[in-house]
């Protein structure tokens, strides 16, 4: 890792005024969850379009639930990895002002991070195909989950391809980022709209981006501080010069 440019990025993180994140798939590739393009991934190995779509669950709900059920049993079994904690501490310290994660695996959440904006939504929660109807999985789903309201289908209530996102939440979202002088973009491959464009924002209006990837990314020539590494070790390394 190179020191001088860890300590740059140090400096600028700790000498803005709305320090925000930005996190995908790679931040939980330490904790043991596929990411979804890189190596192994699972968009490698799984249609896309046969598993994340609305027109999928229509055809075959069985199989997307036993898919999700499947990632569901995966992420429980694993814990959050230095870099979840680490972004942690610098909330605790005041220095992070908001996260925004594409994650839908709840990690920042279970490490006691309290200022999330999940995007995509959450593995966890289900919501049904027919009414306004919510809840929450405390365990892995079994066959198709039903509406107790209802009786219709639930879904996992994340953002499936051609759906949108929640305007609540990005409306909290835009806000944060019209803020923020200060970006750090970890372990994403900046492939999918909106959230690729989220730096871009904070960058536009003059703010310092700190990318942390184990590869170049479309951002990569964009970005004031490329920090190549992984990021269960680098954060911890920037948190260290962060005294
Ligand atoms: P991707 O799988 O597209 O990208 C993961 C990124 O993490 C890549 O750039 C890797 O190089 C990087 N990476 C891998 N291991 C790492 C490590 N240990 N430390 C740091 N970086 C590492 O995941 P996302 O960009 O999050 O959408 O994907 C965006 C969206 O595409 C996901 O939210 C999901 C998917 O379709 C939905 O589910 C709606």
């Amino acid at each position: 890792m190179n020191g001088v440019l860890l300590k740059e990025a140090a400096d600028a993180i700790l000498n803005a005024d709305y320090f925000i994140a930005l996190t995908g798939a790679g931040i939980s590739k330490e904790s043991k969850i596929p990411t979804f393009r890189g190596e192994d991934g699972l968009w490698r190995n799984y249609d896309a379009m046969e598993l994340a779509t609305p027109s999928a669950f229509t055809r075959n709900p069985s199989l997307i639930w036993e898919w999700y059920a499947w990632r569901q049993g995966l992420i429980s079994e694993c814990e959050p990895n230095p870099a979840h904690n680490t972004l942690v501490r610098w909330e605790e310290r005041g220095i992070l002002k908001t996260l925004i994660t594409q994650n839908v695996d709840g990690l920042h959440i279970r490490a006691g991070s309290v200022n999330v904006h999940e995007v995509h939504g959450d593995l966890w929660t289900l919501k049904c195909t027919s009414c306004n109807y919510r809840g929450r999985l405390m365990q892995p789903a079994t066959g198709i989950p039903s509406c107790p309201q209802c009786n219709n289908h639930l879904r996992p209530d994340v953002v499936w391809f051609g759906e949108l996102l929640d305007p609540v939440i990005m409306d909290h979202v835009y806000t944060e980022l019209e803020r923020a002088d200060a970006c750090i973009v970890i372990g994403t491959s900046a492939l999918v709209q909106p959230a690729a464009s989220f730096p871009l924002i904070v960058k536009q209006r003059g703010g310092k981006i700190i990318e942390v990837n184990v590869e170049p990314t479309m951002l990569t020539g964009t970005v004031d501080f490329y920090l190549s590494g992984k990021a269960g070790e680098t954060l911890p390394a920037l948190d260290e010069l962060m005294i």
